[in-house]
């Protein structure tokens, strides 16, 4: 009797290159045994059932995915997944609904989470004949900037579903460079999973790293709101999945939803303060 070998996660190329969907499937199989939630294991899952011709099921394994992130929060990855699945079968409007619908309801949830917070720190004002303004809740910054850029939660939900519709997802690899300083921009993009290291020349040219940004926050709004060069190096610090978003969508999107252009100014502002900071700071240490 002839022993088949086990099909390996390591051998995948080469299954693909040789359309063996069969050992590539088993393959993934395997090693989602071992990872059960690796993201990117689940959606080349989805692809390759697409490749060997099982479109529904592919489409079922893609509309699963979707809502399993969109429930947990994981707005980047659900929209990289409806992506896809667009891509494979073009007008799938009610997913891209569906998602939006998702966003929406946790935005309301949010909001009404944050008003009861605001009601159980508010003091009874007995004695007092002023109305107060609320106390601002603490926060650490590196937590604001986290939950501030998580972009799809400061859509409103009509330019939440336009912008599912449209997005290109691009791979990265760990050390490879997403843009580069001083390049010319036309896009900006979203990170949905791996994580990307932000760096530029100090005076000397010496390289001064500004941030590290994971999943669910973006980066490159600056050339697109400035119609400037980079003003910085982004490289994925490991493998990296991101949706890339062009002028054209995001002006569109703009022109019908100013709050969009608003919460990007704010990070292009907070991010050029930040720079300058380093900037000083590694001056000062130059000379101390
Ligand atoms: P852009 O200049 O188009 O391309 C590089 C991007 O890096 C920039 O947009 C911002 O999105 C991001 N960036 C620049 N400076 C910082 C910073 N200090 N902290 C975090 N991100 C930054």
């Amino acid at each position: 009797m002839i022993l088949r070998r086990r099909a390996s996660i390591d051998r995948l190329d080469q299954y693909l290159a040789q359309k063996d969907y069969a050992s590539a499937l088993g393959a993934i199989t395997e090693e989602l045994k071992r990872k059960p939630e690796n993201f990117n294991l689940l959606l080349r899952q989805a692809e390759i059932l697409g490749l060997a011709g099982d479109r529904d099921r592919a489409v079922e394994v893609y509309r699963d995915l979707a809502r399993f992130f969109a429930r947990q929060g994981f707005y980047a990855r659900a929209l990289a997944v409806i992506s896809k699945l667009e891509r494979l079968d073009p007008g799938q409007s009610e997913a891209t609904r569906e998602l939006a619908e998702t966003i929406a309801a946790q935005q309301e949830e949010e909001r009404a989470a944050q008003a009861r917070r605001r009601r159980a720190t508010a003091t009874p004002a007995l004695e007092k004949v002023e109305p107060r303004e609320p106390p601002p809740e603490p926060e650490p910054s590196s937590e604001r900037e986290r939950n501030a850029s998580r972009l799809f939660t400061q859509f409103p939900a009509g330019a939440l579903e336009e912008l599912l519709a449209s997005t290109n997802v691009r791979l990265f690899s760990e050390g490879e460079t997403v843009c580069r300083e001083g390049d010319s921009g036309h896009s900006m993009f979203l990170l949905v999973d791996g994580s990307v290291d932000v760096t530029t020349a100090d005076q000397a040219g010496r390289p001064l790293p500004l941030a590290t940004l994971s999943e669910g926050e973006f980066f490159g709004e600056v050339a697109l709101l400035k119609g400037r060069p980079r003003t910085a190096t982004v490289s994925a610090r490991s493998q990296a999945t991101v949706l890339e978003i062009t002028r054209d969508q995001i002006d569109a999107l703009a022109l019908r939803f100013p709050e969009v252009q608003r919460v990007l100014e704010r990070f292009c502002q907070a991010r050029a303060h930040a720079t300058v900071e380093a900037m000083v700071a590694r001056m000062r240490g130059d000379r101390g």
